[in-house]
């Protein structure tokens, strides 16, 4: 039977911090994201702990309730109050759940969650060579907005890296009150 079909897609909990951190580490290692060393689960506590309701971590899971996937809203600028409605998507599987429609699954699931939780923009990075996650990105409607040119250094060599956007409620956005649509 497909993966996706018996997965279910629920907020994370702490108990799944060191489930993500595995997929961390394997995405890490295969060099589609933009580290290099591997996360520790001191480093994943510390990173689940700056989400919440609205900066969602979501996780695919299997029939016995173990997360194989997940996909989260990082803040965008947290530095500039300005960008309160948008939010860094990121969206990661384990191996052996690549390739089955989880990532397909989730994405609609962090989209909801965004739009339900007023954000009116997602923006994401990826590799040019990465086909799985441009690939997704385009089912989902992301418009690239561009490629900076050696822009990260992974294993001493400059990477190009690009930048995809998704307006989610471009027509809705009331000026001034960022992060609450009308
Ligand atoms: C990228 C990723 C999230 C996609 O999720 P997924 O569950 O594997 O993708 P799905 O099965 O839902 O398929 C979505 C589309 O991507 C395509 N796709 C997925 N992996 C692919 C790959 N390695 N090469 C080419 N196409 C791929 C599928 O064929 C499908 O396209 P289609 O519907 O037009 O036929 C997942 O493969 C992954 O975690 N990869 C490793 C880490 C990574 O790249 N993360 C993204 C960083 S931005």
């Amino acid at each position: 039977m497909n993966i996706a079909e018996t997965a279910s897609i629920r907020a994370a909990t702490s108990r799944d911090v060191g489930a993500i951190v595995g997929i961390m580490n394997e995405a890490i290692a295969s060099r589609l994201t933009f580290d290099e060393r591997p996360k520790t689960q001191e480093h994943g506590k510390h990173w689940f702990a700056e989400h919440d309701a609205r900066y969602a971590v979501l996780v695919a899971v299997d029939a016995e309730g173990v997360a194989n996937g997940f996909a989260s809203l990082e803040r965008h600028h947290a530095e500039n109050d300005t960008y309160a409605g948008v939010a860094s998507l990121s969206c990661n599987l384990a191996s052996g759940a690549q390739r089955r429609g989880l990532g397909t699954l989730l994405m609609g699931e962090i989209e909801r969650h965004a739009r339900r939780n007023g954000f009116h923009k997602l923006v994401v990075r990826t590799f040019p060579a990465n086909r799985g996650s441009r690939r997704l990105l385009r089912n989902f409607g992301y418009r690239v907005v561009g490629v900076y040119k050696h822009d990260a250094v992974i294993d001493g060599a400059y990477v190009d890296v690009m930048a995809l956007e998704k307006l989610l409620s471009p027509g809705h956005y009331r000026l001034g009150n960022p992060g609450k649509p009308e």
